[in-house]
């Protein structure tokens, strides 16, 4: 029978064949996907791999110092963080089309990866965390509309021209597969049950125009709606949960002040495969609370709003 142990040895038999004493790289994304790939390689090769991180300024609340932290507890390897939160502001500046938003974002990620891993010598390999079903579909028709669907999501993914040799330990593997061998590697629940977060980021639920302080608003609203999601023990059950920020302003009151403040959606999907969703159907008192805790604990968003749209018609994210 298959055994996720069996794969991981046999996985990391075959690493070594490969990679000899040469180093391989791994972009680290907070992910699940990323972090199994490092997890394996790392029991592989040790300290002949080299991971980059780069915070392209639209991640969510602490989550730099999350995977660093995590990081540094399970592979003493060797870490490259780059800070490049203004380089993407930047790029941002006056965009408001969401597409636009993903090339420009994906644009500099490919740019500050290739930055990054050229200061890191003798590097020959990249790899990446490519599982079955990402296989199948680009097995698929170029031209269909599963591509295009497809071209959209894999902002994170890097090209050829990079010029390294790409190691995909994942690809024989289903998503839960990947999770039960990142519990097999000794990586935290925490981590192997994160829900999936978009390559561009904050980005896209920050609608219209991304400025840094928008995206300090929304990271407050956003770690508001999941924790209170996790503390109600509803956090495993639901597929994605996160803030939207709203472009509008509405008038609201405050005591004997009239407001006149940003907006927040509050977005949680059930799904079994993001190609279609069912909103969650959270209890009326959980959704008091993350609406009280955002009204009075963020400055700056006087109105929450539940998102109830299935998808389709509605896409999870708002961009
Ligand atoms: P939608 O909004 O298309 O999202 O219903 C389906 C799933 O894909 C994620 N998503 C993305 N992931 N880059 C990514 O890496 C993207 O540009 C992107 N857009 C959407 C979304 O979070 C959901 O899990």
């Amino acid at each position: 029978s298959w055994r996720l142990s069996d794969f991981a040895d046999e996985a990391v038999q075959r690493i070594r064949g490969i990679v000899g004493d040469r180093r391989v790289i791994c972009g680290l994304s907070g992910g699940v996907d990323s972090s199994v790939v490092a997890a394996l390689l790392y029991r592989a090769i040790g300290d002949q791999l080299s991971c980059i991180l780069i915070d392209n300024g639209l991640l969510r609340k602490n989550e730099q110092s999350l995977v660093i932290d995590e990081f540094s507890n399970h592979f003493k390897t060797d870490l490259h963080v780059v800070d490049a939160e203004d380089r993407f502001l930047a790029d941002l500046a006056g965009i408001t089309e969401p597409q636009e938003k993903r090339r420009r974002i994906g644009h500099a990620f490919i740019e500050c990866f290739k930055d990054e891993a050229e200061k890191i010598e003798n590097a020959h390999f990249l790899a990446q965390g490519t599982l079955y079903p990402d296989v199948i579909e680009s097995g698929a028709d170029p031209d269909g509309p599963a591509a295009t669907i497809k071209l959209h999501h894999n902002v994170g993914g890097l090209p050829d021209e990079l010029g390294f040799e790409l190691i995909e330990p994942l690809r024989d593997l289903f998503k839960d597969e990947v999770r039960r061998l990142g519990l097999e590697l000794g990586l935290p629940e925490s981590l192997v049950w994160r829900h999936p977060f978009p390559g561009p980021g904050l980005a896209v639920r920050c609608l219209g125009e991304v400025t840094r302080d928008k995206l300090a608003i929304l990271r407050e609203a956003d770690a508001i709606v999941v924790q209170e999601i996790q503390d109600a023990g509803l956090y495993r059950e639901t597929s994605q949960a996160f803030a939207v920020l709203l472009p509008v302003q509405s008038v609201g009151v405050m005591g004997d002040a009239r407001t006149y403040d940003r907006a927040v959606a509050v977005r949680c999907v059930n799904t079994d495969d993001f190609m279609t969703a069912d909103w969650s159907h959270l209890p009326y008192d959980l959704l008091a609370k993350i609406s009280t805790r955002i009204i009075n604990e963020v400055k700056g968003i006087n109105r929450v709003c539940y998102d109830i749209s299935s998808k389709p018609p509605a896409t999870i994210e708002w961009e």
